[in-house]
């Protein structure tokens, strides 16, 4: 996420300085490309040598110190930054940017910045919660700043509480959180005006929600799909301007408004129903969650208890997604993969052995992904490997880019 984003990272004079060697070290192995401005204070602490060695880029520390006679050095790496980053910040620093102070290379900078700015206070605890200090975040907060809160711990000063710089890995990813969500936003204003179309002429086949496997007429087999998943990409494959065709097995929640909807029960079912539509369709999205197995027999009448013992006796179901794989021709088939582990190994297996075009995979283990949730984080595989990676976000806009995806391939399949 951080490939050759140009983060300046301020780093101002307290005892946490020495901490910004291993986030400069960090930031730099995800690839970004990391310039250091320093206050003289911050010098005390920790040397320019450090950071310049491992950033392999010039530290800064006095604004009159012009090396390239070409740019104004303060002005140039205000406006080369996609982020700049204070870590650690004083209250001394908070409180210079919060009043508009301009006396060295750091606050000019962040002064001739237009970039986002993020700041991860450091310092005493009785210093952190003083007014002044708790106003000059408040004001830096309703200017747009973003604050990563400093933990909780011993401090270097002696006191226990609330003051400690978050550790550099932390730091790491909530700037890596940002370059995402902000990458998201971009996307979506620049495809909002071309989605409507993407998908017009196309006839989509969608399946969503889990499967059904009667044991009897009271009892069954299932699993935790939602549905969710499946119904926003319906939904946004008919916003698309496509003609879709919903199957939809057991879910919780209720098929979009507007979109063509057939419910059915078992694998059996959806096999039936996806066979009867597929031949005239030209894009299939298997979200579903269909049962790999079924009771071989299902009870006409409620079965009673018999004994200490049950045997149930399953079979397996026909693999749909596989079926579609071998009998392809101009359809693009995209297949789903829940996974609690090795997701990048059984998601380019299963591309591969159910012949798709297309597989969504997601780590149903973390948190906010998968059944039941309103968001989820997806990696999406194609036969070369990862295509794109979405971080957490809401399921409409999986479904979104997942289409955009498709809709960009499939047109230059044909062309
Ligand atoms: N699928 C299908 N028909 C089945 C089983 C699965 O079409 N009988 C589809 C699902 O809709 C999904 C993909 O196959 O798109 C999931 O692949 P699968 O290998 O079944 O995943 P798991 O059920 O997680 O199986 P495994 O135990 O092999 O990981």
């Amino acid at each position: 996420m951080l490939n050759g984003k140009v983060i300046v990272l301020g780093v101002t004079g307290g005892i946490a300085a020495y901490k910004a060697a291993m986030l400069c070290s960090r930031l730099v192995q995800k690839g970004a490309d990391v310039h250091v401005i320093m206050t003289e204070s911050a010098k005390q602490f920790i040397t320019e040598l450090t950071l310049q060695s491992l950033t392999k880029n010039p530290v800064y520390s006095d604004t009159f110190d012009e090396r390239d006679p070409s740019v104004v050095s303060h002005i140039h790496l205000a406006d080369m930054a996609d982020l700049v980053l204070v870590a650690p910040a004083t209250a001394n620093v908070i409180g210079k940017m919060a009043h508009g102070l301009a006396d060295d290379m750091l606050t000019t900078t962040l002064l001739a910045t237009t970039a986002p700015v993020m700041i991860s206070p450091a310092m005493n605890v009785h210093m952190y919660t003083h007014p002044a200090v708790v106003a000059n975040m408040e004001t830096l907060v309703s200017r747009g700043v973003s604050m990563i809160e400093p933990g909780e711990g011993l401090l270097a000063c002696g006191y226990v509480g609330k003051g400690r710089m978050e550790e550099p890995e932390t730091i790491v990813e909530v700037v890596e959180r940002f370059f995402e969500q902000q990458e998201t936003t971009e996307w979506s204003m620049a495809n909002e005006a071309k989605a409507p179309g993407l998908l017009e002429g196309k006839k989509v086949i969608v399946t969503a929600g889990g499967t059904i496997e009667r044991i009897d007429p009271v009892r069954y087999i299932t699993n935790d799909s939602s549905g969710k998943m499946g119904f926003a990409i319906a939904k946004a494959a008919k916003d698309m301007g496509a003609d879709v065709h919903l199957i939809a097995a057991h879910t919780d929640v209720s098929p979009p408004e507007g979109v063509k909807t057939e419910r059915v029960e078992s694998a059996q079912d959806m096999y039936d129903a996806v066979m009867r539509e597929f031949d005239d369709s030209d894009l299939i999205i298997k979200a579903a969650a269909v049962a790999d197995y079924r009771p071989l027999k299902t009870a006409s009448s409620k079965l009673k208890k018999q004994g200490e013992k049950m045997t149930l006796e399953l079979v397996k179901t026909t693999d749909i997604l596989e079926t579609l794989g071998k009998y392809k021709q101009k359809q693009f088939l995209i297949g789903f993969a829940a996974e609690t582990d090795s997701v990048e190994q059984y998601a380019m297996d299963k591309l591969r052995r159910k012949n798709c075009d297309l597989v969504v995979a997601n780590d149903v283990t973390k948190s906010g992904v998968g059944f039941g949730t309103d968001t989820n984080s997806v990696h999406i595989y194609d036969a070369e490997g990862l295509a794109l990676h979405l971080p957490l976000m809401s399921k409409e806009d999986v479904a979104r880019r997942l289409l955009a995806l498709a809709a960009e391939r499939m047109t230059k399949g044909e062309s």
